[in-house]
């Protein structure tokens, strides 16, 4: 007789997003002239730009001649896209990686849920909380998370570093030592960020106790502000405790498209044991590679008239993200983020639970955002919204939250 994997039954509810969209269609149904405007999954909206769309045709049409037909992906991704990531996210911005350390893949959140498997099982995790939720249920699948706590809504194998207004959303290195650390910045949920100083305290950190960082730098492409880095590698010493995973998705409006990218300098080791060997060992044993026709695209992203064009789509995306940091700071909510990152979060007003909050603005003005509550225990009281919807969408979104 078979048994399951019982690790999945410790996963509480319901994923966050298709508990919002089960609340939203009830409240469409029963309102079905209301226009809702929904801000709050993180999906682009704008269109792939042409510099890329470019490539994606051209492609096509090779692969429907045997001369320039293409098969199975080399495992790691190929040499023009791994070289292009090098020159331009690194060598430009003086860090020292190399092509053969890029493993490109299907996006960032399959990498950042697999990329557990290459570590011990009692391997204790620290995550900050608020969390995007994969790294956290990853390691719950995994088996390494330990028991759920409904009442503090907490794994109790799982370090958890509060991430408040308290703290400016910069989390306290943890009292007890982690093996592996998740941090994201910009972040996804609350937009914050960390300066080069601040991160290069978490490298000397992981260093000292032997962690490994899992640096996530999915919305790396929204940075602003020049002290913020825009990879883990512009601090020294990250090349021996910090794995960096990398998205196409919302630099380059690629949600659809799936391309992503991690980095395993070869300097990271247990012991004498390359990580870099098993993430090799791993993706070649269980992936087959990003579509060659999905690959030419990414390489077309850092091709000048792509840069150009994806600068613009940013920026686009950037004055959302201004209308709605300003128009509610305006209406006197208190709001962060949204200055080196796509997300807005704002804390709810009047001791309003972040739930409590959802259903206020879905019933008095049809705006959806999402719940910081979602994202772990210390997002209760916040809410996000995010900057990619239209601009005629976000203003009058905002418009609407305003006259509350
Ligand atoms: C922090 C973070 N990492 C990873 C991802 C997933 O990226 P991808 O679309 O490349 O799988 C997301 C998507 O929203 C995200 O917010």
């Amino acid at each position: 007789m078979f048994k399951i994997n019982e690790n999945y039954l410790k996963l509480p509810g319901s994923y966050l997003f298709s508990r919002i969209g089960k609340r939203v269609g009830a409240f469409q149904e029963a309102h079905p002239d209301r226009r809702v405007i929904r801000l709050g999954i993180g999906d682009v909206t704008q269109p792939i730009v042409p510099a890329i769309l470019d490539s994606l045709h051209g492609a096509v049409d090779e692969m429907g001649s045997s001369e320039s037909f293409h098969g199975y992906a080399p495992d790691l991704g190929y040499d023009f896209l791994r070289n292009a990531i090098v020159e331009n996210d690194y060598r430009m911005r003086g860090c020292e990686i190399s092509a053969d350390e890029i493993f490109v893949s299907d996006g960032a959140k399959c990498d950042c849920s697999n990329i557990q498997e290459i570590f011990s099982q009692d391997n204790r995790i620290a995550v900050c909380d608020p969390v995007y939720p994969v790294y956290v249920d990853s390691n719950v699948m995994a088996g390494r998370a330990g028991e759920y706590n409904s009442v503090t809504e907490t794994f109790s194998d799982v370090i958890y570093m509060p991430c408040t207004l308290e703290n400016d959303f910069c989390p306290d290195l943890p009292k007890e030592a982690p093996d592996i650390i998740y941090l994201c910045y910009p972040n996804n949920p609350t937009g914050a960020t960390l300066t080069r100083d601040q991160l290069q305290v978490w490298v000397d950190y992981a260093n000292r106790v032997g962690a490994v960082i899992i640096y996530d730098a999915a919305y790396e492409a929204y940075i602003s502000e020049e002290d913020v880095p825009h990879s883990i590698y512009e601090c020294k010493g990250a090349r021996t405790c910090a794995i960096e995973l990398h998205s196409f998705s919302k630099n380059a409006g690629f949600t659809g498209m799936r391309l992503g990218y991690t980095v395993v300098p070869k300097d990271l080791k247990s012991g004498d044991v390359m990580l870099h060997s098993l993430w090799a060992r791993r993706h070649g044993t269980k992936y087959n590679g990003a579509p060659y026709i999905i690959q030419r695209a990414g390489e077309a992203v850092y091709s000048h008239e792509g840069k150009a064009q994806l600068r613009d789509q940013v920026n686009y995306y950037m004055k959302n993200a201004k209308v709605i940091y300003e128009g509610l700071k305006d209406a006197g909510y208190t709001v962060t983020g949204g200055v080196n990152a796509p997300y807005i979060w704002m804390k709810t007003p009047d001791g309003l639970s972040s739930w409590e909050f959802f259903d206020k603005l879905l019933e008095e003005v049809s705006v959806v955002g999402t719940p910081g509550s979602g994202f772990g225990p210390s997002g209760e009281g916040y809410f996000r919204l995010t900057a990619f919807g239209s601009y005629e969408n976000t203003v009058e979104a905002v418009e609407r939250i305003k006259k509350m």
